[in-house]
């Protein structure tokens, strides 16, 4: 494949989806939609990709300068005046590339990089100047059609200025591009003559012919890979496209999911054999889960990795490192900075944060273990809490290994427990327990007579 670059048409303002966010920064399954397409242009390693930001530019660009794209170039079309005219703003940066420009609609973000080269190589096998790429759908509303003749790409017709008989054209326009060098040359040509007034990028096709250039099409079968996304209707089934990806191939690769409709999995989580997946589970982006694991109803899980062999029921988890063999819930809340070592048990009612659990300790009902350090087979009762805060600065509470915590102790930090020590139950902790000790911190019980009036 011959050196290219990438044009991304990223300045629409979205009416349709009727946001104040920019239509390319909505999520679709983890990542914005914008995201996607940058992502499957840069595993072709263009030599350049030249973004054109318009309405909501700043959020976009703040965007893209936190995800650090390789050969990004920005620029900017004040005013929208349709997808020709994007382009055109290009020109600056372009002007004396000799390679294949790919021109992308930002909001169709499931094609696939394979058929963005197959693109590329046929423009370039071809002494074509432009190649579309087109799909046959099932229902072309609201689509460019492509027109032929004598079987030939001949031009592109928008909806709104299509007749009868070209509404009824199932080969549509995917917004996908691949243009040679007389590109500029046949943009300069564009004039706003439709109904939206719009200078269109889709009109370079019979400027192209005239100019005695040639244009031809690329068609593929999956028309899913093409679907655009203008409203939130399209954003929601193109959501539900990848999950349905994403499940087959969990299926494949051994996990099960016992009710398929009723699981949301992010496109980026990574799951490992045997794992079984109840209905209610909500796997959000940047997960990992081990071989073997169970994770059941209504479970809420995000940014955190869980080894072989854990189970997780009707808890959320956020930002947090999960050992193997690892019990949590029913109702638990592991919140960021937690780590849990294997065999730990983190039961009803729990919450954990910045906290490291070592192997087999058990934080089994009702209890806060907040700014924590807690050694190996810590048993902590129920109740227990660590009052890590002062109203002002956070404070550490650390538990020696083998330590025996009895029910309902408040742990004022920062407050140290030696390894092997025993706190009674009801104590509150102001003070280190060193190694091995028994404390009792509690008001002494007293008996007195009863008095019966
Ligand atoms: C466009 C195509 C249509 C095709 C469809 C595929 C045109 C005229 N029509 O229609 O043939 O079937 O995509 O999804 O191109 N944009 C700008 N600046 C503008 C106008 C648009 O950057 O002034 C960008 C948008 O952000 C978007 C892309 O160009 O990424 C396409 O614009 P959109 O309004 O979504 O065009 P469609 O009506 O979907
Ligand atoms: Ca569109």
């Amino acid at each position: 494949m011959k050196n290219f670059s990438v044009v991304i048409l990223a300045a629409g303002a979205g009416t349709r989806m009727r946001s104040s966010l920019p239509k390319v920064m909505h999520n679709l399954s983890g990542k914005p939609l914008i995201k996607w397409i940058i992502d499957s242009v840069s595993s072709l390693k263009p030599d350049n990709i030249v973004v054109v930001l318009g309405y909501g530019a700043d959020k976009v660009e703040e965007y893209l300068s936190e995800i650090n794209v390789k050969n990004l170039k920005i620029v900017y079309q004040k005013e929208q005046l349709g997808s020709a005219h994007a382009v055109m703003q290009t020109e600056k940066v372009l002007k004396n590339y000799s390679g294949n420009i790919l021109v992308l609609s930002s909001d169709v973000p499931l094609i696939n990089a394979r058929t963005l080269s197959t693109l590329i190589k046929n423009n370039d096998k071809t002494t074509s100047s432009l190649t579309v790429l087109a799909a046959e759908v099932a229902n072309p509303f609201g689509y460019g059609r492509i027109v032929k003749k004598d079987g030939f790409l001949e031009r592109i017709v928008e909806e709104k200025d299509a007749n009868i008989s070209e509404k009824r054209i199932n080969l549509i326009n995917s917004g996908i591009y691949c243009f040679d060098k007389n590109l500029w040359k046949a943009l300069s040509k564009v004039k706003p003559n439709n109904s939206k007034k719009e200078y269109y990028i889709t009109d370079t096709v019979a400027i192209l012919k005239s100019m005695g250039k040639s244009a031809s099409l690329t068609v593929i079968k999956d028309e899913n890979e093409v679907k655009g996304i203008n409203n939130r209707l399209e954003l929601s089934q193109a959501e539900a496209l990848l999950k349905d990806r994403k499940v087959k191939r969990l299926f494949e690769s051994g996990v099960s999911i016992i009710d398929a409709d009723k699981v949301y999995i992010s496109y980026d989580a990574k799951i490992g054999q045997d794992t079984v997946i109840y209905p209610g589970v909500f796997i959000d982006t940047n997960v990992v889960v081990g071989k073997g694991c169970v994770l059941k109803g209504s479970s809420y899980i995000i940014d955190a990795r869980i080894d072989d062999g854990s189970i997780i029921s009707y808890s959320y988890i956020n930002r947090a490192i999960i050992g193997k063999n690892v019990k949590i819930g029913p109702f638990s809340h592991i919140r960021p900075g937690s780590v849990l070592k294997d065999n730990v048990k983190v039961g009803n009612f729990s919450e954990t944060k910045k906290a490291v659990i070592a192997k087999n300790s058990k934080v089994n009902h009702l209890s806060y273990i907040g700014d924590a350090e807690v050694g190996e087979d810590v048993n902590i009762g129920a109740g227990t809490i660590t009052c890590n805060y002062d109203g002002i600065n956070k404070h550490k509470t650390v538990i020696g290994s083998n330590s025996f915590v009895g029910s309902n102790v408040n742990f004022i930090a920062p407050v140290k427990v030696g390894n092997n020590a025993l706190i009674a139950a009801g104590s509150t902790v102001t003070r280190d327990v060193p190694a091995g000790k028994l404390a009792i911190a509690r008001a002494r019980q007293e008996l007195k007579r009863r008095i019966i009036k």
